[in-house]
């Protein structure tokens, strides 16, 4: 988590700097920091805060380190806020340096005194430690001593140079017209660089003035080749709309649309998916309920064994031998730690591996056999929306190539029901009775989602979706699974969003439905089945087959969590505790 930004050059550092970080808040937001030419400003809140700055620090100064923040150790507040200083060094870091109580220690007795409950302070210590006026000497050595994961960059007030290291954090240089640029991120400095480096494990970077120098863990020089820099990298802009998330839902079936049309025939290689025996999803949140999807439509169609797995619970020793094995991981980033460590694990243990990501030369990209990109669009917004969407998509083609392979007749993708599907998307996502609902929830503190097959999936994200962006408490329930306990907080008034969009399961749902209403809660029910009657408040969805209901019942879901957000005055990009990119365990 965290964003790191950098710059060396000719300009004023400050733009640059508050313009890389304004792109790196989706990795956190809590406290924002920056060091132009020895002289720091940090603050708890957002990147926005920086322009507080007087504009001594905004139009003085051509070097500079940034940082946005997402708490591990310590909370949001200035003193943890990066960048941090020890004597003349300042550094900015992304990742966990686990042995930094052991390091504090040692310093302790050594006589640096430490001010806040950051394990990078330890890092920024160890530095000045060893800093004897070679500052890339220092940094070599401390990293040593080092053990997590890092991605650091370091500067020294009496310098003109910046010193980057890398560990299982990513961290990218580039060189571009007004000089040389670092981030935590391609996207940040894309389209400022006209040659891009990006950082191995272990790998460290000198910048000195315009000169860029790569060196290895001992001190080696290596030559690094410089990527090919794609400029096209979207802007940040809301396009009319006042947040992302409210843009970003309603990009839904474009999304859809365009990830289904960029799989052309063969994309997915057929010799690669021979004689898998077994096929594993695996992701984290959001993410891993489309991978829940992708194991239902599997079953239904393909009928081979199939698992989904939340990413941070495969762990040893809870594996096997998955020689025969297709791991599917789903990350709309490609930088989740949990889905990055369970993809090694997943190697490890023998498995192929197929990576479905949504940003370009993301890490997952970096790892996978093969990659498979949905086309969203880059997606702002914390709370993923469209990426979701555009994920079920994927999943839809895969099922179809699997039946393809295995002469099972399928029509998921055919072009008739796929316009229909979009069209249905977009009437999904304009249905005024959603506003009414977001009226009843505002005074809510907590609602329970229901549904039986896929329609739990939609629970499951439609609930996920409510609590991270309106803080109401919800949890989502196998509709059967209720009576097993669950039952016993439901009483009068109890807020309960019910799903019934699978015909086999109709029957019994209604029979949940009573179950629920008959200890007095409040029931609407989402459906495209208009001769259902539960005797409760009832959402009519537009009307297509079962298979295709999780992509259309999620919508106004979407919409509700987004409209009961705005309500309660709350920044729905930005939700609390939170990041877009989840890149610690
Ligand atoms: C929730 C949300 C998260 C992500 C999860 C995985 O709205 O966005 O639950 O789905 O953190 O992230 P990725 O897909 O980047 O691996």
């Amino acid at each position: 988590m965290c964003g790191i930004i950098g710059y060396c050059g000719n300009s004023a550092a400050f733009k640059f700097l508050y313009e890389g970080l304004k792109r790196l808040e989706y990795r956190g937001y809590d406290s924002v920091g920056i060091c132009i030419d020895g002289k720091v400003v940090k603050m708890k809140g957002h990147v926005d805060q920086l322009n507080k700055c007087d504009s001594k620090i905004k139009n003085s100064g051509n070097f500079g380190i940034g940082h946005t923040r997402w708490a591990t150790h310590g909370a949001p507040s200035y003193i943890n806020a990066h960048p941090h200083t020890s004597g003349y060094i300042n550094i900015v870091h992304n990742g966990i340096i686990e042995n930094y109580k052991e390091i504090k220690e040692v310093l302790t007795k050594k006589g640096y005194s430490f001010i806040s409950q950051t394990d990078t302070e330890a890092a920024a210590h160890l530095i000045n430690y060893y800093y004897k006026d070679d500052l890339k000497e220092a940094v070599l050595k401390a990293c040593k001593e080092l053990k997590g994961s890092y991605a650091i960059v370091a500067m020294c007030e009496k310098k003109n140079q910046l010193v980057a290291v890398r560990n299982e954090s990513p961290l990218i240089v580039g060189r571009g017209k007004e000089g040389v640029h670092l981030a935590s991120d391609i996207s940040a400095i894309a389209d400022k660089c006209d040659e891009l480096f990006v950082l191995d494990n272990g790998e460290f970077a000198l910048i000195n003035g315009a000169e860029i120098s790569f060196f290895d863990i001992f001190d080696k020089p290596i030559i690094k080749q410089a990527e090919t820099v794609d400029k096209d990298y979207e802007s940040v802009s809301k396009e009319g709309y006042d947040t992302f998330m409210e843009k970003e839902i309603n990009e839904g079936a474009k999304s859809v649309k365009n990830t289904l049309e960029g799989y052309r025939d063969k994309y997915l290689p057929p010799k690669f998916l021979e004689g898998i025996k077994s096929i594993y999803f695996c992701a984290c949140g959001t993410a891993y309920h489309a991978c829940c999807y992708g194991k239902k439509l599997i079953e239904r169609y393909v009928k081979i064994p199939c698992f989904s797995l939340i990413a941070s619970e495969f762990k040893e020793p809870y594996t096997t031998d998955y020689s025969q094995s297709l791991f599917v991981f789903i990350s709309q980033s490609g930088e989740t730690a949990d889905t990055l460590a369970a993809h090694t694990l997943a190697k490890k243990y023998g498995a192929k591996t197929l990576a479905v990501t949504n940003v370009s030369k993301s890490s997952l990209e970096d790892v996978a056999d093969i990659v498979i990109k949905t086309r969203a669009g880059r997606e702002y917004a914390v709370a993923s929306t469209k990426a979701y969407l555009a994920q079920l998509g994927f999943c839809l083609y895969f099922t179809q190539v699997l039946c393809g392979l295995n002469n099972i007749p399928c029509d998921l993708t055919a072009e008739e029901n796929l316009n229909k599907l979009y069209k249905a998307i977009d009437a999904a996502g304009k249905m005024s009775q959603t506003q009414s609902l977001a009226q009843i929830m505002l005074n809510n503190e907590h609602a329970y989602f229901l549904g039986r097959g896929m329609d739990f999936i939609t629970a499951s994200e439609a609930s996920l979706k409510l609590k991270e962006i309106t803080y109401i408490h919800s949890e989502a329930y196998p509709a059967g699974e209720l009576k097993h306990g669950t039952l016993a907080l439901i009483e009068k008034d109890t807020k309960v969003i019910a799903f019934l969009t699978q015909s086999e399961l109709k029957e019994k749902m209604i029979g949940n439905i009573s179950e629920v209403k008959a200890r007095g809660a409040f029931v609407t029910l989402f459906t495209q089945f208009d001769n259902v009657d539960c005797g409760c408040d009832k959402i009519l969805l537009p009307d297509l087959p079962d298979v295709y209901m999780p992509l259309i019942a999620i919508v106004p879901c979407q919409q509700l969590a987004f409209l009961v957000s705005v309500a309660k005055g709350l920044d729905c990009d930005k939700p609390r505790n939170l990041a877009k990119s989840v890149t610690v365990q």
